[in-house]
């Protein structure tokens, strides 16, 4: 791994359904030193595209960050009709958290103008992490085709390959909600170098992130918050922090709801944390071994609609497409959001 502190900066264009681990995945690129955000572009997916754009612009102006651009997009997918998931994230989408209301509006561009903008302006130099549903950087495809190839990097979160689905057996949410954007998107790098093609960190292995009560309890005691932040599976549910720190604070009260969500469907006192693992391969790809494989959707499935296929051997004849994330450490995972989190929610206060 490279030294954050020393290493050149990664500017990032990072589209999300903000979703409470989306929320983790923008305060760990807040976070991280390396990252430069160049702008947060918002889809519609866990919740209302609108109500993206709040949480996304209340979580910067409270971390201080309140020149980075905020742009609407999509907020509807390309065909089918918009499902939203706030049993999943919330009512508001971060849980049970209650942001203070940002003071500033979204950018008067839309997302996929962000998109095009950023690439050609910054040729091979823009790192792209998705962590909703691929709407918006499939409409930017339509219109600049040659999107793919000005990307330094894509990341992905999405998809299900040898693992089950967690919205349909076989499909994931963020394909789910809108799976002809992710063929779009798909077939958009079919054809380009493997150092092109898009990073996917899907199910198989964001659903070996699980964040636990300790791991809150340590970002907390790095923050130097108090008293002891414990997040105790015999607490009545929507029990809120007294953290004397805010992004703990916050923070606490957004994956408690989702602790809490995951027990109610038998997968523990534990929350997946699936797009802030996406933020730190985006900022650090030696975080995850990937292989490649040619993706593609199914999209005519009575059952399957939305399940993502890799051909792992080449039996279609086509290239790849993609490189898969098949292999991480999610102790390092860890590791790195307890410092850089804590680290952000001392110096903020
Ligand atoms: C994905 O679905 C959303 O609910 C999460 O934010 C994540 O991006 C996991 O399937
Ligand atoms: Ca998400």
């Amino acid at each position: 791994m490279t030294d954050p502190t020393t290493a050149p900066r990664t500017p990032l264009i990072v589209d999300v359904d903000t979703g409470i681990d989306d929320s983790l995945a923008l305060l760990y690129l807040m976070a991280s030193p390396e990252a430069e955000i160049v702008a947060i572009t918002c889809t519609a997916g866990n919740v209302p595209a609108r109500q993206v754009a709040t949480n996304n612009l209340a979580w910067l102006e409270l971390c201080g960050y309140d020149d980075v651009e905020v742009a609407l997009g999509a907020e509807v997918p390309i065909v089918q009709p918009l499902m939203t998931t706030e049993e999943t994230h919330g009512p508001q989408g971060i849980g049970h958290a209650e942001l203070p209301a940002p003071t500033r509006p979204v950018s008067d561009r839309h997302a996929t103008e962000v998109w095009i903008d950023a690439v050609r302006r910054r040729p091979g130099e823009i790192v792209g992490l998705v962590t909703g549903p691929l709407t918006n950087l499939a409409l930017a495809v339509k219109l600049c085709p040659e999107l793919p190839s000005l990307l330094k990097r894509l990341v992905i979160m999405g998809g299900a390959f040898n693992h089950a689905g967690n919205t349909l057996p076989t499909t994931e949410w963020n394909i789910a909600v809108d799976p002809e954007s992710a063929k779009i998107v798909f077939d958009a790098f079919s054809g380009l170098p493997a150092e092109r093609h898009p990073v996917i960190c899907a199910l198989d292995v964001t659903e070996r992130i699980e964040m636990k009560p300790e791991h809150i309890a340590a970002l907390a005691r790095e923050a130097g918050s108090t008293p002891e932040e414990i997040i105790s599976p015999e607490d009545p549910e929507g029990t809120r922090s007294t953290a004397s720190h805010a992004i703990v604070r916050h923070l606490s009260d957004a994956v408690r709801f989702y602790m809490e969500f995951h027990r109610a469907y038998d997968q523990g006192f534990l929350a997946h944390m699936h797009d802030p693992f996406a933020a730190a391969v985006a900022l650090d790809p030696s975080l995850a071994t990937t292989r490649g494989a040619t993706v593609d959707l199914e999209l005519a499935g009575t059952l399957t609609r939305g399940q993502t296929v890799a051909d792992w051997r080449g039996m279609w004849g086509r290239p790849h497409n993609a490189a898969i994330v098949v292999d991480t450490d999610p102790e390092e995972f860890f590791r790195r959001v307890i410092e850089r989190v804590g680290r952000l929610a001392r110096t903020v206060g």
